[in-house]
């Protein structure tokens, strides 16, 4: 049995009926066709599905989407101001913060989450809250440059 559910996401309103057991990232996905968040594992290991639900960085794959009812979500599309990236963006371009890009909307979420919860002071600090999000390019050094950059 379909649920209704009210989602605001990236600043736009959204109300949907849903099945219980879907999760964020499919309704993201699915439902709203935005695809920008990735689906690597499914299950919580990889850190590729990682939104923002009111401020506050969360795996969308391990969310049902019922609870965020009456919650902003933020996806990767919604960092950029039009055509002006945010300043993770384009430090995540200068420092290569990438290769193949699958990580990378997730990686992101998670470095604007990082500085805004006060844990970009020391690179050990950095490396410890950015762990749950996987790259498989190796591109780790240069995700650090980036936050270190955007911190300072
Ligand atoms: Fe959610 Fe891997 S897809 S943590």
């Amino acid at each position: 049995e379909k649920m209704p559910v009210n989602i605001t996401v990236n600043g736009k309103a959204h109300k949907l009926s849903i099945e219980p057991r879907v999760t964020l990232l499919d309704l993201l996905r699915e439902q709203l066709h935005l695809t920008g968040t990735k689906k690597g594992c499914d299950y919580g290991q990889c850190g590729a599905c990682t939104v923002h639900v009111d401020g506050q960085r969360v795996n969308s794959c391990l969310t049902l989407a019922m609870t965020v009812d009456g919650k902003k979500v933020t996806t990767i599309e919604g960092l950029a101001k039009g055509d002006e990236l945010h300043p993770m963006q384009e430090a995540f371009i200068k420092h290569d913060g990438f290769q193949c890009g699958y990580c990378t909307p997730g990686q992101i979420m998670s470095a604007v989450a990082c500085i805004r919860e006060g844990h970009a002071d020391s690179e050990t600090e950095i490396r410890e809250y950015m762990s749950g999000n996987i790259c498989r390019c190796g591109a780790y050094p240069n995700i650090v440059n980036a936050i270190q950059e955007v911190k300072n």
